[in-house]
């Protein structure tokens, strides 16, 4: 066995306090009992408490009960189910976007969709901040990948400028709810300057879809952006509760994603129960429209708390909402005590976030209600100051 340059990898990352390691919880969601005793999860993407709703698993269980277990083939050979295309249709209406496609999962889909997007003499600017899956894409793309300050439209701007699409493709990349830091991209404006370059423009909604916007529709349907942005990406693992990725598009691009997309044609079509559970959370955002704006309204209150000990909750406006620590070994060490009592709230650490900005990162839940929220604040509040 040729593994002896394993262990000091391993040792290296200890040392360093950024070792990992995946825990096995009873159960997922905002809400949930270790050892018969219930704990708060800060840590679940469950945002809209949807994982166990009753509907949403009839749903999955009438898709398993129907179709069985699996898709049984990929998309373009005999996996495509009549619940597949279903789906795609109501995504894409909810979406505003006069089509959809589903992937095995969100990173899948933004790493198939980004290599048909651009090539190698092609160029994409990426806010500093998106997520692994699209730096992942960009890379099997072959496009010149071009960094800009997170959030910062001028230096976007100025990147466009300096590289010029001279007859090839351009593309800009950004989230529009950021994963790790809670706040807001300014769509508008992005989208004003990828009209101004002819360049395409790529938002990823996997943490606004469900949350934001009409329905949950998320933030390019609440602005009205659909004309300007070329690709709305989102995820069925988020607020949707369950796995699976998906884009909004054109029907022309739909079908060269058909057509081209690897991460789309080389895999096994997503199983029946999932896409099922799916068209189930669909159904309950369509008859509760609030639900995000309930969230968004608690995760504002349970910042107002934290703002009133003076926590750094950086730019959060969502319902993720970092506290910044900055060292790796206190964020660990904070986290194991909030554990302690009862509340599960995730050490980020670099490589996810940038060296030195070490963090909690809570998401609010529509499992904790006010009173869980208040308790949860005093106990943050003081394990971060001790
Ligand atoms: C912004 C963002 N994009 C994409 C993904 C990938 O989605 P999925 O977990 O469905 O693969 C995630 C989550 O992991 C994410 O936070």
């Amino acid at each position: 066995m040729r593994e002896d340059w394993m262990q000091p990898i391993l040792d290296e990352a200890k040392f360093h306090g950024l070792e990992r390691t995946a825990r096995a919880y009873p159960e997922g969601g905002g809400k949930i009992k270790i050892d018969g005793k219930e704990v708060l999860n800060f840590s679940s993407n469950d945002y809209l408490d949807l994982a166990h709703h009753r509907h949403v698993m009839d749903c999955s269980r009438e898709a398993l009960d129907r179709y069985g277990i699996g898709s049984t083939a990929s998309r373009l050979v005999t996996g495509t189910l009549p619940i597949h295309e279903e789906l795609e249709a109501r995504l894409a209406k909810e979406k505003g976007y006069p089509a959809a496609l589903v992937f095995g999962s969100g990173y899948m889909a933004n790493a198939g969709t980004i290599p048909v997007l651009v090539g190698r003499d092609d160029t994409v600017f990426a806010d500093k901040l998106v997520h692994a899956s699209m730096i992942d894409a960009c890379k099997l793309s072959g496009a010149k990948l071009v960094r800009f300050a997170h959030n910062d439209v001028q230096a976007l701007g100025k990147r466009l400028e300096q590289f010029p699409a001279a007859g090839s493709r351009q593309l800009i990349i950004t989230e529009s709810v950021f994963s790790m830091d809670g706040d807001i991209a300014p769509l508008k404006e992005i989208a004003a300057l990828a009209e101004k370059h002819g360049a395409m423009l790529m938002v990823d909604e996997a943490h606004a879809s469900g949350t934001f916007g009409p329905n949950g529709a998320g933030l390019i349907r609440e602005h009205g952006l659909e004309d300007s942005v070329t690709v709305s990406m989102g995820t069925m693992s988020k607020a949707f509760a369950g796995y699976g990725g998906f884009v909004a598009c054109s029907s022309t691009l739909r079908k060269l994603l058909v057509n081209s997309a690897r991460a789309f044609i080389y895999t096994t079509a997503p199983p029946p129960a999932v896409i099922g559970a799916a068209l189930g959370i669909m159904d309950v955002l369509e008859a509760s429209p609030r639900l995000g704006a309930i969230l968004q309204a608690n995760a504002d209150y349970f910042r107002s708390l934290l703002h009133a000990a003076e926590l750094d909750t950086m730019q959060s406006a969502s319902q993720i909402i970092p506290i910044a620590i900055g060292d790796n070994e206190k964020a660990v060490a904070v986290s194991k005590k909030l554990r302690d009592q009862g509340i599960i709230a995730a050490a980020i650490r670099p490589p996810t976030v940038p060296a030195g900005s070490a963090r909690l990162r809570l998401s609010v839940t529509l499992a904790h209600h006010v009173d869980d929220l208040e308790r949860a604040a005093k106990l943050i509040i003081r394990a971060v100051r001790n």
